[in-house]
């Protein structure tokens, strides 16, 4: 062989490929770096297809060369054959439980126990974490490398799962930096992230499998899988929180030790705090409880913990559990009650909405006595049953959630069956092809009116001193059943009803007159055209201009406005051509409504410009709308969707999904007090 062939050969030594061990190494130290980036640090730095092309190659190179293989490749985190039973372990260190407390007085009265016992009035300081709702486990990381992984258990003694949970990517298989300890136990809790608890529970149902009743269950129930695949296909991550043996790791205190393990690689939940006095710690856990729908997993309460080691040391432990930490708990999220009646409602578009009536229970400290169900198939599919135990969920959702039915409790009898008929008009109830919900097709079916009334003067007119029971009431009595009849209303007709004098009277008359002056899009949005919501109103009423450009507009032409589809174009088309439809529009034309767009319907020039935002959620002093309408009129987009465009999302009261959609993204959460700053007060 000549020296020339030789160095353009792979040179062979140890009966493997330099050159394949240099690269193995170097795609090894990549794939984990990329790995953190994106479980840890949640800032990927390159695009997924470039990491899969990495890895694929790394796959390809320990195939052709098997010995290249190591234990913290990222290869290795799946493929370890099904085991048959969890062998049990014992911790290097036991693993304690926090007492808990849950009113902010005997929060007081813990930290004058820790004062008492310390001998100091100052000179404390707290470590604040979320408690996350997952479970605790124990991993061990010899030489910075994870050699093994545990439950819990008894706090003695777990069970091994390490083959599980190699497979959690925010797990780091070795620990990053070059000083690492020779033994060091991290502690943490594995959870499911809310996106990933739909998404999986979606699944389950659609294989005909039953649901898992909250997220707890689901990571639990997957870490325990016998094969190791089930668990990588589960959407599971980790946060840190501490540790138990550490031999080569100096660390001081809680906080310092959160900053270490951030250091070498493991994931510290960012709302961890460390706060110098007790009615911060106070404030603060008070803050968490309105927030905690607002993240993508669920947490039960703070823990809080004594941040010095040396004072956790003088205050010890009394059974496991320490008197340095305390967990400020919250009501659970889920609960069981029975489900007493399957009820359905006719939305303004005819569809039948069916929705639970059941025995009060209170649910993440909130009494709820209704859920939504969404359609037949759905409740089916569930194997819901009037009569039955059923697991409800508040999980960011504004209304609660029924899982399933609560295991072998109580079972009904009879599933589900929607009406034949319409509960109000009778009208033969029809479920078109390919759509899950049934439908009422009576276009003058009173609840579609009666619902689309609401709507009107709660929402697109919005008009003061008005609301859903007056309209129920001029509704039952017939004086108003569509909106032409609203804006005919006399002061003399409301004067015959019960409760209302010369005053009241006048001044729901002229509120209801003032009303005529909204602009053109909130009127489209009000009249109840298929699939028209608030943003499409508003796009329709600039992209047109008026209510007679866009009657006479084809589906092809309606295409052409922003954020509407061939189906979405096609029903409008037809709503228009509609003779009922074309007789109200002008009706309400001759009552003074507006349909001719205007400064109310251009965008304003302002300090937000180029901005957007959505808003989701019930907000405390601004209507959804209203909180809509003040960012507009300072010149900012308003959307229904959440996308990279999105410049933040103000998040009220039980928000939907909008707000996982928007962590996904990487775009801000405003809370409601960012939101009047971002308005100026
Ligand atoms: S510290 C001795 N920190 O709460 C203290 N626990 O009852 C050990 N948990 O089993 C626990 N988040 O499952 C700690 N930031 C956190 C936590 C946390 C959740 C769980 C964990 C533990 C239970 C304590």
């Amino acid at each position: 062989m000549s020296s020339k062939k030789l160095s353009q050969e792979e040179v062979r030594h140890d009966g493997h490929s330099v050159r394949a061990s240099v690269r193995a190494t170097e795609l090894r130290a990549q794939l984990n770096r990329w790995l953190h980036e994106y479980h840890v640090l949640d800032a990927p730095s390159v695009a997924d297809a470039t990491y899969d092309r990495a890895y694929d190659e790394l796959v390809k190179l320990e195939r052709e060369h098997p010995e290249l293989v190591t234990p913290d490749s990222p290869t290795q985190r799946v493929g370890a054959p099904p085991s048959s039973k969890f062998e049990k372990v014992r911790h290097l260190s036991a693993m304690g439980s926090l007492e808990k407390v849950t009113t902010a007085e005997a929060l007081d009265k813990w930290a004058d126990d820790v004062r008492r016992r310390l001998d100091t009035d100052d000179g404390i300081a707290y470590a604040l974490e979320p408690k996350i709702d997952g479970l605790a486990i124990n991993l061990t990381y010899e030489h910075g490398l994870f050699v093994r992984g545990a439950t819990r258990g008894d706090g003695e003694i777990g069970e091994d799962v390490t083959i599980n949970l190699r497979t959690i990517p925010a797990i780091p298989l070795r620990m990053l930096g070059d000083a690492v300890p020779d033994l060091i136990e991290v502690r943490g809790e594995v959870y499911m992230p809310l996106s990933g608890f739909r998404a999986l529970n979606e699944r389950l149902v659609a294989d005909g499998k039953k649901p898992t009743p909250n997220p707890r269950n689901a990571a639990a129930g997957s870490l325990r899988q016998k094969d190791s695949s089930i668990t990588a296909a589960r959407p599971l991550s980790f946060w840190a929180y501490g540790i138990g043996v550490h031999e080569g790791a100096p660390l001081a205190s809680h906080w310092q030790t959160l900053q270490w393990l951030k250091e070498h690689g493991f994931p510290i939940n960012p709302f961890a705090q460390r706060l110098e006095s007790i009615e911060d710690v106070a404030k603060q856990c008070a803050a968490w409880e309105r927030r905690r729908t607002e993240l993508d997993y669920e947490i039960d309460g703070i823990v809080i913990k004594v941040d010095d080691y040396e004072q956790q040391r003088r205050l010890g432990a009394l059974h496991q559990r320490p008197r340095w930490a305390r967990a400020f708990k919250w009501a659970p999220m889920t609960a069981t009650t029975r489900l007493t009646k399957i009820m359905v409602r006719v939305g303004r578009t005819g569809a039948l909405n069916p929705w639970a009536l059941m025995e009060p229970v209170e649910v993440g400290g909130v009494v709820v006595s209704r859920a939504t169900l969404h359609n037949e198939e759905d409740i089916n599919r569930k194997d819901i049953r009037e009569g039955d135990d059923v697991i409800v969920q508040r999980a960011g959702d504004v209304i609660p959630q029924i899982v399933g039915p609560a295991g072998a409790h109580r079972r009904g009898t009879k599933p589900f069956k929607m009406p034949a008929q319409c509960p109000l008009c009778g009208t033969e109830v029809v479920k078109p092809e390919g759509e899950a919900m049934h439908r009422c097709p009576n276009r003058a079916c009173p609840s579609r009116g009666l619902e689309s009334l609401i709507n009107w003067v709660q929402s697109a007119a919005d008009i003061e001193g008005v609301g859903e029971q007056l309209v129920r009431r001029l509704w039952e009595l017939g004086l108003v059943r569509s909106l032409p009849e609203l804006y005919r209303l006399t002061k003399e007709q409301l004067l015959e009803l019960d409760g209302f004098a010369e005053t009241s009277a006048t001044n729901v008359v002229n509120a209801i007159a003032a009303s005529k002056a909204i602009p053109f899009r909130r009127v489209l949005y009000g009249l109840n055209i298929p699939d028209v919501g608030w943003v499409t109103a508003q796009n329709l009423a600039r992209h047109f201009g008026s209510v007679d450009r866009l009657a006479g507009a084809t589906q092809e032409e309606i295409i052409e406005c922003e954020g509407i589809g061939p189906e979405r174009a096609e029903a409008i088309a037809e709503w228009f051509a509609d003779s009922d439809n074309a007789r109200l529009v002008e009706e309400l034309k001759t009552l003074g409504l507006r349909f001719e767009a205007d400064e109310g319907d251009r965008p304003v020039e302002g300090p937000l410009t180029g901005s957007q935002y959505v808003v989701t959620g019930t907000l405390e002093s601004y209507s959804r709308d209203e909180a809509r309408a003040a960012l507009e009129a300072l010149g900012a987009k308003v959307s229904d969707s959440v996308s990279k465009k999105t410049t933040g999302v103000v998040v009220g009261e039980s928000p939907g999904s909008k707000v996982a959609k928007a962590q996904k993204a990487g775009v801000p959460l405003l809370t409601e007090d960012d939101l009047k700053a971002l308005l100026g007060g």
